[in-house]
């Protein structure tokens, strides 16, 4: 009879399985048994494949970053701890002290601060441009620019960026593009196919869709991707098995979701746009007013995102006022969830830019952000109404 003590801390080894699990495990080992010095050395030199410390690599992660990496046609793809990790990562990998970084001037205001303040610590310059014009995107092309990077559907305005032009700007001038798909997904819009170099996604979003995980991606062609890895590795970016799990059950139902969520986002654009006494303007990709409405109908394929961006006419009291008011809508300064939710740009994703900033680029108080989720369209247009409706009073 083993002693307790001796045999409580062992994990026993499972008898061979006659049957494969349909759904994948949860692989929480923080470390692999190795048979020797030399399969170890092997496996983190990548000269065989397997798994040996769980910060260089994990079977949950894998099978969340080969789901993605078909998805997009890369060569490689890595999930991160955070979107922001994806991006710290291909910022990490693609850039060194003396580069520039040419930025789109509407991204997320944590992406416009890891460029503008911590890559500039590094002594990496940035500089931004609006990459809708494509005459400036190029013109803003210097010598030492090594990374162009824009959204496929900028957040929070939603301007449509052209990949396949951007793409053969940065190629031109010795750049890679760098295209950050969070709005679209690879349901809309698979940038890579369309000449980016790398594509990242916070797969907080949509993609897991149930607002329980924080998770990045990147993927990539394989001449941009040497040093990932090893930049995954060595500044501790990796994801937990757990995260990896569930957003990988996520991903199972994103594209019935996804697609729902779009239809409710065009019918949401549409009501809010005929609300003209309460709503100033409507961004939406799927209006025919969108500036480019004609670039996304070629680009995603007959669905436009499941955002809807709009500004009150009665600027930041009209939206304290409504966000109150419409109570059926959570006040979740995320997107991407199952449920309809809102944002507020000017105090969560955009507070990081200056007033003067965000009043150049269209950012009011009374702007708000939509994130339409899976319920009826008209479940979706009475929780709107709702909160229009205190908006007369
Ligand atoms: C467009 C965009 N990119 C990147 C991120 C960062 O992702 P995460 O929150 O997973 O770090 C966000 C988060 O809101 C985002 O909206």
């Amino acid at each position: 009879m083993p002693r307790p003590d001796d045999l409580c801390p062992q994990p026993l080894p499972l008898p061979p399985l006659a049957t494969t699990p349909h759904a994948p495990p949860i692989w929480p080992t923080s470390v692999w048994q190795c048979e020797s010095p030399q399969q170890a050395d092997d496996m983190l030199a990548g000269r065989l494949p397997g798994y040996v410390y769980q910060r260089d690599g994990h079977p949950n992660a894998y099978l969340l970053a080969e789901k993605c990496r078909l998805l997009h046609e890369a060569d490689h793809a890595a999930v991160t701890a955070t979107g922001m990790g994806a991006l710290a990562v291909a910022m990490l990998s693609q850039l060194q002290s003396g580069d520039h970084a040419l930025l789109g001037s509407r991204l997320y205001g944590k992406s416009h601060q890891l460029f503008g303040v911590e890559a500039a610590r590094l002594g990496i310059e940035m500089s931004t441009v609006e990459t809708t014009d494509l005459a400036a995107t190029a013109a803003a092309i210097r010598p030492n620019t090594k990374l162009l990077l824009a959204e496929t559907i900028a957040n929070p305005l939603l301007e449509v960026a052209d990949i396949a032009a951007l793409a053969e700007i940065a190629h031109h001038g010795g750049a890679v593009l760098l295209v950050d798909n969070t709005f679209a997904s690879p349901i809309l819009c698979r940038p890579l196919a369309l000449g980016a170099d790398l594509v990242m996604e916070s797969l907080t979003k949509t993609m897991n869709g149930h607002s329980d995980v924080i998770l990045g991606l990147l993927a990539g062609t394989a001449a941009v991707w040497p040093r990932v890895p090893q930049v995954i590795s060595a500044f501790g970016l990796a994801s937990s098995p757990f995260d990896c799990w569930l957003a990988d059950r996520g991903l199972s139902t994103a594209p019935l979701r996804i697609e729902r969520a779009c239809d409710n986002g065009l019918a949401a654009a549409e009501f809010l746009q005929s609300q003209s006494a309460t709503v100033a303007h409507v961004h939406y990709p799927g209006l025919a007013t969108h500036a480019q409405h004609e670039l996304a109908a070629r680009q995603f394929g007959g669905r436009f995102g499941t955002i809807v961006t709009f500004t009150l006419a009665g600027g930041r009291p009209a939206a304290d006022q409504f966000i109150v008011a419409a109570k059926n809508i959570p006040f979740c300064p995320s997107l991407g969830e199952l449920s309809t939710t809102l944002s507020h740009p000017e105090t969560t994703s955009h507070r990081g830019y200056t007033p003067e900033q965000r009043a150049a680029l269209g950012i009011t108080g009374g702007t708000i952000r939509l994130s339409v989720g899976t319920e009826s369209a008209e479940f979706v247009r009475d929780a709107l109404a709702e909160g229009l409706a205190a908006l007369k009073n």
